[in-house]
């Protein structure tokens, strides 16, 4: 054993001093680049257009755009969001021949949840509970992005989401900073994996920093206002998971933090993330970051440019505002060289860390476009990831898993669509070849099932809130018949057959950048479908598709089996029927919590008690923290999603019930599956935290495992509590835990579980 421990010392010891050198020999190259470089370069670097009016194709040098000028003379730090190989290859040529220091350019692209291979939308994804899948899909992602010339990618987005409103909830990992901070690891380790110069490994770009999620009313690019308590505790821990892990570089968000449009937040930028965080990497605005603080009321162009730059801004998004007007704020005293100096040098050193240096067209091998992307070994990890994302919300006496024979109408205005596969933000996807959910069941229904296919209704019953839902080339396809006649074909339909699956729910553009909701329920003309579909009688599937938690307490009361797929990617056709027919047992989670109506939002399980909860049994209570007309419950908690197979648990047992010190306390629990087939659960460990200083939340997440049980099998799950997981961040915002009484609870959801107490004394 101590042999054993000295030479895992002397590897990490010898880790350490290469790691040493590989930073001193950085530094040298760095060094002697910048002494070479006008201000005029430098301020280059810390650019980040768009691909703009640049042609791509033929000699490089013949181009006359006006960004290719701007490359030649050194104004360009990196280029973003231009996809193929001999494009981006045909650029670099331009920054390695015809400007004067040849500095290679960096290329950047939303690449959220895959590339061509679409995985699901990562609100969808966190859903599996499953941290091999998460890293695997950005593992793929970045092998297929970077065979296409991009080696940075925007994601992952970890901001913290409590409200269903807001459009962009789809692009995180929901509402939890604990599940959130393992997927924000998850992620950076796929995308970067350990050694960022590989020409399949791309730079990882934490977003949207910070507390982007917590827009007022959930309207998008809204105000931010929060207490430090809160931001520690609940909404920053994902991002310093994720600096923890090695991050390369951070976004700055659109909304303000304590007053002060992130984008020019010293404290946040500075002291936060590179002061108590230690993070080395760059920063980079969200696009037009810095022009919009003009809007937010903070001072002119040339003023929060400044203001930026001195904050700990490094590159400039689309803006060109650091690049036009630093130079005037130089003489004015308003920026440091210094400043100029580390942006540049941050830059820089991302650029030498991808090997960009060694060699410019490290990521641009066409061979690999041509044999690594899209390929069927990707498009069948996709097909399983997706299914594994899906989250079983009802199932009645059984009505899934459907068989394969008899006769299925499938019906709904999503059933027969293939661009709405991927969701949000999918620019690399061509969605022509992705799979829908109709083709997907004909592929796994085989032979022996009939289908009938209705459209049944329209997306929404208002042209032009459909036109808004049906953007970048998602359009469903406006059927000009009048309602009642849409629908009466699909009763027709579910007439003639034994079971009824009905796609419906939001479109992919319903969530995602600029696409809040005030009413997050299904758009009643799908609704009113759904209504004359069960009057049939016949038993009737909800596959629904969303980007958000959805209000579905009608649904829930009325509909026998509700699946939500969310969006699955582009093999989300085909992992819907595998999870309809059985062939994939559905084990997903949710990880937001699901409202009854749009007025509890936000709600979210880990919650504070208050001064007046309610009392335990009752739902509504005089003078007590509630509503006169609805309930404080959700309709699915978080945590929640069944099985086609049930799990019992046994109570907890503890390894003790009074601790101290630095103990670990071990609560263990048995789960059985009690059903007839096979299955996953996700075992889920709370704690609540008695008395504190301050006030504490009720429950917090703080473990789970993902376990496989066969049918009838017994399993015992174990996890280890130490005093590190019952820290938090005081009045003080100092990290330590506090002694006293803690409540242990295990379960399959935040709302179902089994509880014990335990005391724990310094
Ligand atoms: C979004 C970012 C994205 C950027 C670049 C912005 O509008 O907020 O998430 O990375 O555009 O496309």
């Amino acid at each position: 054993m101590k042999r054993y421990i000295l030479v895992i010392a002397a590897f990490l010891v010898s880790q350490f001093a290469i790691a040493q050198t590989q930073d001193a020999k950085m530094k040298a190259f760095v060094d002697a680049l910048i002494k070479k470089m006008s201000l005029e370069e430098k301020l280059g670097q810390l650019n980040l257009p768009g691909a703009g009016d640049i042609v791509t194709g033929g000699t490089p040098g013949t181009d006359n755009s006006q960004l290719a000028q701007k490359i030649k003379d050194g104004k360009v730090g990196g280029l973003f969001n231009i996809k193929g190989v001999s494009k981006i290859k045909y650029v670099q040529q331009i920054a390695m021949q015809q400007s004067r220091l040849k500095i290679p350019l960096i290329f950047g692209m939303d690449v959220i949840h895959g590339y061509e291979t679409v995985f699901p939308i990562p609100l969808g994804l966190s859903c599996s509970w499953d941290m091999s899948l998460v890293e695997r899909s950005a593992r793929i992602a970045a092998t297929e992005a970077s065979a296409d010339g991009i080696c940075w990618t925007f994601s992952p987005m970890v901001d913290i989401g409590r409200d269903a409103r807001w459009g962009r909830i789809a692009e995180g990992s929901g509402e939890d900073p604990y599940l959130g901070s393992q997927i924000a690891k998850a992620m950076v380790r796929g995308y970067q994996g350990n050694d960022l110069s590989k020409n399949n490994t791309i730079m990882a770009c934490v977003k949207h920093y910070a507390l982007y999620g917590a827009a007022e009313a959930g309207r998008d690019y809204n105000t931010v206002d929060m207490s430090h308590q809160r931001m520690y505790n609940d909404y920053l821990p994902p991002y310093k998971a994720a600096s923890d892990a090695g991050a390369g570089s951070f976004m700055a968000s659109f909304n303000e933090v304590d007053g002060v449009p992130a984008t020019a937040n010293k404290w946040l930028l500075t002291d936060v993330l590179r002061k108590q965080w230690g993070f080395k990497g760059f920063v980079v605005t969200d696009y037009t970051g810095i022009n919009e603080m003009v809007d937010h009321g903070i001072g002119d162009l040339k003023t929060v440019s400044a203001r930026a730059l001195m904050a700990g801004i490094d590159m400039d998004m689309v803006g060109e505002s650091i690049l036009n007007y630093s130079a005037k704020s130089l003489k004015e005293g308003k920026v440091t060289m210094a400043q100029i100096d580390a942006a540049c040098r941050r830059i820089l050193e991302a650029k030498y860390k991808l090997g960009l240096f060694d060699d410019p067209y490290r990521y641009c091998d066409e061979n690999r476009a041509k044999t690594e992307i899209f390929s069927d070994a990707h498009r069948r990890e996709a097909r399983s990831i997706a299914a594994q994302s899906f989250v079983l919300l009802k199932n009645q006496n059984n009505v899934l898993p459907l068989k394969k024979g008899g006769t299925i109408a499938v019906v709904g205005p999503l059933a027969d669509n293939r661009e709405n596969m991927p969701g949000t933000w999918s620019v690399a996807a061509n969605f022509q070849k992705a799979t829908s959910v109709l083709a997907g069941i004909k592929d796994v229904a085989g032979n022996n099932v009939k289908i009938i296919y209705a459209k049944g209704s329209n997306l929404d019953a208002d042209e032009q809130f459909e036109e808004r839902a049906g953007m970048f080339g998602k359009a469903l396809g406006r059927d000009k018949r009048p309602a009642a006649d849409i629908i009466a074909e699909a009763v027709n339909a579910a007439n003639q057959s034994d079971v009824v699956v009905a796609v419906l729910g939001e479109s992919a553009e319903m969530s995602g950048e600029s696409s809040s909701r005030s009413n997050i329920e299904i758009p009643s003309a799908q609704k009113d479908l759904l209504k004359a579909l069960l009057q049939t009688g016949k038993p009737l599937v909800l596959v629904l598709f969303t980007g958000r938690p959805l209000a579905l307490k009608w649904e829930n009361d009325n509909v026998p089996a509700i699946l939500n797929v969310w969006f699955g990617g582009s093999e989300a056709g085909f992992a819907v029927a595998d999870v309809l027919f059985g062939d994939v047992n559905p084990s997903g989670k949710l990880t937001t919590t699901f409202p009854q109506n749009v007025g509890q939002v936000p709600i979210y399980y880990a919650h504070k008690n208050t001064g007046r909860p309610l009392e335990e049994g009752r739902w509504f209570s005089k003078f007590r923290s509630n509503y006169l007309d609805v309930s404080n419950d959700p309709v699915y908690p978080f945590g929640y999603g069944l099985s086609y197979t049930g799990f019992s648990y046994s109570d907890i047992k503890l390894s003790s019930t009074s601790l101290k010190g630095n103990q670990t306390l071990t609560a263990s629990v048995t789960v059985t599956n009690s059903g007839n087939r096979d299955g996953k659960e996700v075992v889920q460990l709370y704690i609540r935290d008695v008395v504190g200083s301050v006030t504490r939340p009720v429950k917090e997440l703080k473990g789970f495992q993902k376990i496989d049980l066969k049918a009838g099998e017994t399993k015992t799950v174990s996890f280890k509590i130490t005093p590190e997981d019952l820290k938090f961040y005081n009045y003080d915002l100092k990290y330590d835990w506090e002694p006293g009484d803690f409540v242990i609870m295990i379960g399959g959801n935040s709302r179902d579980v089994k509880s014990a107490k335990v005391s724990w004394v310094k």
